[in-house]
């Protein structure tokens, strides 16, 4: 078949998939609590009489559409979860929950994954292939991917390839970003506990003052990226949380430190933590303290498969001959879609999702957030064409 044939049929579909996403948005919820959210998509899935499988880490939904073939097959995956913001859009169909947000686009990405289902069911007869259908849970810093890979997503079938998007607020509509490599930073939670001795706020020769430890190592840590690291290189070494003391006039005995790392893994990795430990150390000893450094990797970074890129890029082209295709986007956030992306060759797309003109550019993860929805049926699209293009190569 013509797979530009799917942009028409996708098009068509727009007034159906703005109101799906729309009704996301008024009913977020938050990670590993998508219970609304999976049923509505599990509905979907069975109505179109695909395999499916509900309560895979407590919300995922997973729904095998097989066609004319059984290999190869290609898992799509999209995320369902909000976050813990109280919206301040003032959208008509702003969210119903207080407190609680789709700030990220992910009602965006069900319902493109709900159409994306759609349009392949309606060619299955033709379908060279097995497409896994995968709504994820937990994304936002809850590794809901990771549950879902433990209770089985990347088995039965196995995958060969893995696609995923994420719509971008970054960048205009018309414009998709696909990176051979390193897409997105692997994520560490730092910890730094500096211990001292506490005494009278008066008396600070008879203390050992873990606070003015604190205050140092935090400006030392600064050093690891403008003086360690290759500029060339990236890396983020970020301190978010400080807490000490209880009251004003006591030194206390221990500073706490938290925070956020983010590489690309391999030696800038290796190098960044060991100088964060030596820093952190060092620096705390020179103020007659101690430092206990704790470094927990959350998530791996997404790594997109280089041929798997390449290949995808020049396919948007061909499809979409007036897309802006950026081939170096890469971000210091973390998505989880890495661990479904570490034994299987991917490719994570950015899908730019923004149009200042009608104000619809907040950020990511801002109270305004919002996108400009004529994106939906290009992504559900994009989704289609390069799912079947894949099937087909193979
Ligand atoms: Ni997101």
């Amino acid at each position: 078949m013509n797979i530009s044939q799917f942009i028409t049929e996708s098009e068509a579909l727009a007034e159906e998939i703005v109101a799906q996403r729309r009704d996301f948005h008024r009913h977020p919820e938050l990670g590993f609590q998508e219970h609304r959210t999976a049923g509505v998509v599990a509905d979907a899935m069975n109505g179109l009489g695909l395999k499916v499988r509900t309560g895979v880490a407590e919300t995922g939904v997973i729904a095998l559409l097989e066609g004319k073939r059984p290999n190869p097959t290609i898992l799509l995956r999209f995320d369902m979860d909000a976050l813990p913001i109280q919206e301040e859009t003032g959208a008509s169909y702003t969210s119903t929950v207080d407190g609680v947000m789709h700030a990220c686009g992910h009602d965006g990405h069900t319902a493109i994954g709900m159409t994306v289902a759609k349009l392949l069911h309606s060619h299955r007869q033709d379908l060279p292939g097995t497409i896994k259908f995968v709504f994820q849970p937990a994304e936002e810093g809850l590794n809901g991917a990771e549950r879902m890979v433990e209770e089985g997503v990347l088995l039965d079938p196995v995958p060969d390839y893995t696609l995923s998007m994420h719509l971008w607020n970054d960048k205009p509509v018309g414009w998709i970003g696909i990176t051979p490599g390193p897409a997105m930073a692997g994520s560490e939670r730092l910890e730094i506990e500096i211990t001292g001795r506490g005494g009278h706020a008066a008396s600070p020769h008879q203390a050992v003052d873990p606070v003015l430890a604190a205050a140092q190592v935090i400006c030392a840590l600064q050093s690891v990226v403008s003086r360690n690291l290759d500029p060339c290189q990236a890396a983020v070494v970020s301190v978010t949380q400080v807490r000490a003391g209880d009251a004003f006039n006591v030194i206390p005995s221990k500073a706490l430190l938290k925070g956020t790392i983010r590489t690309f893994g391999g030696e800038v990795r290796d190098l960044v933590l060991q100088r964060v430990k030596e820093i952190a150390g060092g620096v705390a000893q020179a103020m007659g303290c101690e430092a206990q450094v704790k470094v927990e990797r959350l998530t791996p970074p997404v790594v997109n498969n280089r041929a798997l890129a390449t290949k995808l890029q020049s396919l948007v082209k061909r499809v979409y001959p007036e897309t802006t295709v950026d081939t170096e986007e890469v971000a210091m956030g973390s998505e989880d879609m890495a661990f479904m992306m570490e034994d299987i060759p991917g490719c994570y797309m950015f899908v730019g999702s923004s149009n200042p003109a009608k104000g619809l550019d907040a950020s990511h993860h801002n109270p305004h957030f919002d996108f400009d929805e004529v994106v939906l049926p290009r992504a559900a699209a994009l989704m289609a064409v390069s799912a079947w293009m894949l099937l087909e190569g193979d």
